[in-house]
């Protein structure tokens, strides 16, 4: 029956993040895997997620089925934080949302989504982007293409070409965009950037999707929505609300990784079309996995909801995102100490928790056999990987492999 199954190649993220656990050298390097880490090397439990989850073990409740759709509750605080409480979509009820299994499962349903109500639409993701984006796209029968993003030349966004390449797309084509943090090179666009692009995915008709993984590990929590917001204040080409669909996450800004807790959001021209859409999103639900879990979401709802909770965690957050600032920092320094002729300054403006390093695979090759430090073979390094144990020993690895 099964014979003719193929091996798995294995995922690039994933499997090297499972090579590393086995690796049995003393001093490894784990700058692989998208996971925030502190100073000492660990995984954080946020005191704001730890007292939110003391509550949800003290109440001792049953543990339902939850809707469909996801806790009302929930749904209703990752509204407000993604567009600002009170924004004019949500209280238009012109935003159908869901609870997603990670932000991964929010992509897949919003994929599916669209397979099924936009057939023949075509989807194009930034070159590079996160690579599990495509296979995801491609799992659920559509074609992906990439639109020009990074420049390796300069390190910077290739905005002109990225511009050029939507003007030609078909109408209702889909752009997957990151919304702030770009996985996997740290190249953003700047507000200039989004305002002069909105206009664009509007006039030719384009459907964009955001992906936001990292909310708050750019710049601030509003900051990071900028573009969320922007499309939600944007008017399509026939002079009605732009429609548009975000996937967020709160693996990385709660460090709730293995809860697989996040959302999707498609905004709608109007309510109408809103309950409609909220409605097939549960078809799909209910036909993939009935129901999201429950406890991370309880977590979330707390955390956002309870104001003493939500200071704690804003300011743990900004904790997170300032370290991963200072790690940018030293690493910038000890390259430039051992290779002063070339060009770092690329670490100091890329944002959030990945760096492209423009090292080549046959380079990272190398980091990870000579000096057991795993970056993605893409060039792709989590700078949340960083301490102050292990930064220097990065750089200098980094200038080894760099110097031939
Ligand atoms: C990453 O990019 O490393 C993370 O988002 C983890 C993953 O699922 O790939």
């Amino acid at each position: 029956m099964f014979e003719h199954v193929e091996p798995f190649a294995g995922d690039p993220i994933l499997s090297l993040n499972e090579d590393f656990q086995k690796d049995p050298r003393p001093g490894k390097i784990n700058l692989s895997i998208g996971i925030y880490f502190d100073d000492a090397g660990k995984i954080p439990v946020l005191d704001s997620v730890r007292r939110a989850e003391q509550q949800v073990v003290a109440r001792n409740a049953p543990k339902p089925y939850l809707p469909i759709e996801g806790a009302a509750n929930f749904r209703e605080q990752v509204q407000a934080l993604l567009f600002g409480a009170g924004h004019e979509a949500l209280a238009g009820k012109r935003v159908a949302t869901i609870q997603s299994v990670g932000s991964s499962g929010g992509l897949k349903v919003g994929a599916d989504f669209i397979a099924r109500w936009l057939p023949g639409s075509e989807v194009w993701v930034s070159d590079p982007s996160w690579e599990n984006h495509r296979s995801m796209f491609e799992g659920a029968g559509l074609a992906v293409h990439s639109y020009p993003y990074y420049d390796a030349a300069t390190g910077a966004l290739s905005f002109d070409a990225m511009c050029a390449t939507l003007h030609t797309l078909r109408a209702r084509s889909v752009v997957l965009i990151h919304a702030c943090c770009h996985n996997p090179t740290g190249v953003d666009l700047t507000r200039a950037q989004w305002d002069t692009l909105i206009p664009l995915l509007a006039e030719r008709d384009l459907l964009p999707y955001l992906d936001l993984a990292y909310q708050g590990f750019g710049d601030g929590i509003a900051e990071d929505a900028y573009a969320v917001r922007a499309l939600a204040a944007a008017r399509g080409k026939d002079g009605r609300p732009m429609s548009f669909v975000v996937a967020n996450s709160f693996s990385k800004s709660m460090s709730l990784y293995g809860e697989r807790c996040g959302a999707l959001s498609v905004v709608c021209a109007d309510a109408k079309e809103a309950v409609n859409v909220l409605g097939q999103l549960k078809f799909t639900v209910r036909r993939n996995y009935s129901s999201p879990p429950i406890h991370g979401g309880q977590l979330v709802a707390a955390v956002l909801g309870e104001p003493a909770l939500r200071a704690a965690w804003e300011e743990e957050l900004a904790a997170m995102r300032e370290r991963i600032k200072a790690m940018r920092k030293v690493l910038h320094a000890t390259l430039k100490a051992k290779m002063p002729a070339r060009d770092f300054g690329y670490f100091l403006s890329q944002r959030g928790m990945f760096s492209y390093t423009g090292l080549n695979p046959q380079q990272v090759d190398r980091l990870r056999e000579e000096f057991a430090v795993y970056l993605v073979r893409s060039g792709r390094l989590c700078i949340a990987g960083l301490n102050t144990g292990n930064v220097e020993a990065t750089g200098l690895a980094m200038a080894a492999v760099l110097d031939g």
